[in-house]
């Protein structure tokens, strides 16, 4: 059950702003952002309306199945790069405190249990002139979703993969927790290498836009290094990535 009165038991006094439907938790954060929102601010919906994904993509959120957190940070403009990464690694972390098997991360930030999707990071800065005022962090996470037959090809619920029983507002709080933690070490190695540790791309034949080859390192800034069959490096810093 999500609502209102159970989240403030989990959250306790943490400030954050509840909806039963929204357009996009992601669009409430920016306006609250903008309106003084405080670090660590969250917004949370049962169902978005028009929930945003990357490239300008449609994320779907019905009613009572998943979850749907936006969350203000604050970072300095040299660490915002590394928010996607930072989303990436506490959404894996919660997967495997739900004693789940196989968790990764596919370049840059899809989380996926056996080779499938389970959640969506779309981090979004927000600039007042050339001050970055702040970063949301939208984290959308499948928790027992009805796929169709091509989606559930792609994609996986948190529920399909875990024996235990599942509380999205214990989710939340736990996702939250691990959010709070690594923001700490938001520019630090040991970030990077707990989001690295995780790749699952490294070493895989793999397509991103036109750029083709071996997915071979990636580096401080989280970008990727692709090694193509003319023996040429290419770097690549965002994109689709498709494995061959
Ligand atoms: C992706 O395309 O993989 C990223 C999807 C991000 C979806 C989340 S759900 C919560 C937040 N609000 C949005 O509108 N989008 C993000």
């Amino acid at each position: 059950m999500l609502d209102k009165e159970t989240l403030a038991q989990v959250l306790g006094t943490h400030p954050f702003r509840y909806y039963d439907q929204i357009a996009s938790t992601n669009d409430e954060a920016v306006a609250w952002l903008k309106d003084g929102a405080p670090e660590g601010a969250i917004v949370i919906a049962d169902e978005q309306l028009r929930g945003r994904g990357r490239l300008g993509r449609i994320w779907h959120t019905p009613k009572g199945v998943a979850l749907a957190v936006s969350i203000v940070l604050k970072p300095l403009p040299q660490q915002a790069s590394h928010l996607s990464l930072l989303g990436a690694v506490a959404v894996a972390e919660l997967c495997e405190s739900l004693e789940i098997a196989q968790v990764g991360i596919k370049w840059p930030n899809d989380v996926q249990i056996g080779g499938k999707k389970v959640c969506g990071i779309l981090p979004e800065a927000v600039w007042q002139e050339d001050k970055l005022l702040g970063v949301v962090l939208g984290i959308g996470v499948n928790v027992h979703v009805s796929f169709d037959e091509t989606l559930a090809q792609t994609a996986i619920n948190l529920a399909d993969a875990t024996p235990q029983v599942l509380s999205r507002a214990g989710l939340i709080g736990r996702l939250l927790e691990k959010v709070l933690y690594w923001r700490s070490f938001l520019g630090d190695s040991l970030l990077l290498q707990a989001w690295q540790a995780r790749l699952t791309t490294l070493g895989q034949q793999v397509r991103v836009g036109d750029v083709v080859g071996l997915a071979r390192e990636v580096d401080v800034q989280g970008a990727l290094w692709i090694e193509t069959p003319q023996g040429k490096r290419e770097r690549v810093i965002a994109g689709d990535i498709e494995i061959q």
